[in-house]
């Protein structure tokens, strides 16, 4: 058997009073420790056999506070390539960036003028009885032809009744009744002549689209022959009646 040396007996008896497991008897452990020296083990007899089972505890207690080996997986975390913390705000701001590169690189919104929302105006609310090019009822629609000058014989001037016949249409005026030029070539036209009602568009566009749209049947359709300086007095009316401030094209406008 091998020999436990007495210091270590005491230091565990030592260490067991410390946790309050032993009551100190003064004894110093084992009794004449210098004297007995390595004979203590053998023949201590039960006192020794508390010291011993003391030493095991001490023992255990000391393996526990040994640090468990890592789990794999614990320590692979810890060790791998992690995302710099620099990069957390560009990853945020990635598509703030994004957003704005694409806001800023695709080019401006054309500029409203009388006449491209004269021209959406039309192709929304006129060309499916006048057609596309403003044939009306010589290409098969319901409407009277508007292109080739053929307005401006109804309605020599924008500012004389033609507004007016806009917003009213046909009912508006009385059916029956004489609308346009008295002198048009071919007699004045009449109201609910074609069989055909015209709407009245005054209650569902604004003054300022309305304005819009008989410039465009005039100007683009017909190809009315007018002066820049008319041109520019027109796109002052028009500003006047609204035009060009409202940049979503909404206005009070709107329809069914
Ligand atoms: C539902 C079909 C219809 C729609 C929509 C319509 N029109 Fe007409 N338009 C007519 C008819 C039909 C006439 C002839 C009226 C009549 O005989 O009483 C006419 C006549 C006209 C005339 C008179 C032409 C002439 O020489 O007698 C003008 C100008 C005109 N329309 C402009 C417009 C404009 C501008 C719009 C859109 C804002 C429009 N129309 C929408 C059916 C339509």
């Amino acid at each position: 058997m091998t020999e436990v040396p007495e210091y270590l007996f005491e230091r565990s008896r030592q260490r067991r009073i410390d946790l309050g497991l032993l009551e100190d008897d003064g004894s110093g452990g084992g009794g004449g420790a210098g004297a007995s020296g390595g004979e203590a083990l053998t023949s201590s007899g039960s006192g020794s056999a508390e010291v011993i089972a003391a030493a095991k505890a001490d023992a255990k207690l000391e393996q526990f506070a040994e640090p468990e080996a890592e789990p794999g997986w614990v320590s692979a975390a810890r060790s791998r390539t992690k995302i710099p913390m620099w990069a957390l705000p560009v990853m945020f701001f990635l598509p703030l960036w994004a957003f704005v590169y694409v806001k800023l690189t695709e080019p401006p919104p054309e500029p409203v003028t009388a006449i491209t929302e004269g021209a959406a105006t039309y192709a929304a609310r006129c060309a499916s009885c006048h057609g596309g090019d403003g044939a009306g009822s010589d290409g098969g629609g319901v409407g009277r032809p508007l292109y080739n000058g053929e307005v401006l014989l109804t309605f020599p001037k924008l500012e004389v009744d033609m507004l007016h016949w806009l917003e009213v249409g046909s009912e508006g005026i009385g059916l029956g009744n004489a609308y346009g030029a008295t002198d048009r070539p071919g007699g004045s036209r009449i109201s609910g002549e074609t069989g055909a009602n015209m709407p009245g568009f005054g209650g569902t566009l604004s003054e300022y689209k309305i304005y819009s749209v008989a410039r465009y049947i005039r100007e683009v359709l017909s190809q009315e022959p007018i002066t820049d300086e008319e041109i520019a007095a027109r796109d002052v009316e028009w500003e006047d009646r609204g035009g060009g401030k409202d940049v979503s094209g909404g206005g009070h406008g709107g329809g069914h």
